[in-house]
């Protein structure tokens, strides 16, 4: 049985003062569920001292880098001997506003297993390769790209956020059925490219405009393991909402 998985991707949002009012407002975090939060890598420490119960925090990217003259950069050491749990790897805005190839991604995740950090990897194709008919093609080769150095135990360590650009922050939703037809196939590429085992413990996320409407339906998908979401992570009452969703 794959845990579910409720993370809030916060993007480059909320003041200190708001952080504090939402981990405040955090109550019953239900535990069937595996809670992350993927915060701005200021409020890291905050989110540290505040330990909110059952909630796990991620950062939103990490450096190639082990450590050294890299100027605003942060490393997976870092991340885990401050006690971070995860962080957010190849979001399509970083591979959009920051030209973030699959190979870089790649050795980002691998930063992250060998520091103990989850990583939770990004993939999705864009509305013009939709359109193209070409999303499991480009879905293929971005999991391949980043992914196929690691070893199948490596591999079960990834968590995998299926994110269809077209859906990111539009307030359009990939159906429940675009959705698990995705997801199915990702898993057939991991059964492809490690083994059955992998296929079947890898969790994937959904994320693209999850809001606590539509949470229950895409979560009820076989194969979709929870979401990563943006917009409704924000409003603590919004993202418990979905964190019940995922517990179900
Ligand atoms: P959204 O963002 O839920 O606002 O669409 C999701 C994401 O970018 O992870």
């Amino acid at each position: 049985m794959r845990k579910k998985i409720a993370a809030g991707n916060w993007k480059m949002n909320m003041l200190v003062h708001e952080v504090d009012q939402y981990i405040h407002d955090m109550t019953n975090v239900n535990d069937n569920a595996e809670v992350i939060i993927g915060a701005p890598s200021i409020y890291l420490q905050r989110l540290l001292d505040l330990k909110p119960k059952g909630i796990k925090i991620a950062a939103q990217d990490v450096s190639i880098h082990d450590k050294g003259a890299y100027t605003g950069e942060i490393s997976a050491a870092m991340l885990h001997a401050m006690g971070v749990d995860a962080a957010i790897i190849g979001h399509s805005e970083r591979r959009l506003y920051h030209h973030e190839t699959d190979e870089l991604i790649g050795l980002k995740v691998q930063q992250c297993l060998s520091n103990r950090v989850i990583p939770i990897y990004c993939c999705g194709e864009t509305l013009a390769q939709r359109q193209a008919n070409d999303q499991e093609k480009v879905v293929e080769e971005q999991v391949l790209t980043a992914l196929s150095a690691l070893t199948a135990e490596q591999m079960t360590e990834v968590v995998i956020a299926y994110e269809p650009v077209w859906a990111i922050g539009t307030g359009v939703t990939a159906s429940n059925d675009q959705a698990e037809e995705m997801h199915a196939f990702i898993r057939k590429c991991l059964e492809k490219q490690w083994n059955a085992e992998v296929a079947q413990s890898v969790r994937i996320l959904y994320g693209g405009s999850v809001n606590p409407q539509n949470a229950d339906g895409l979560f009820a998908c076989p194969n979709v393991d929870g979401g990563l979401v943006g917009g409704a992570s924000l409003k603590a009452n919004d993202f418990m909402s979905i964190i019940i969703s995922a517990a179900k």
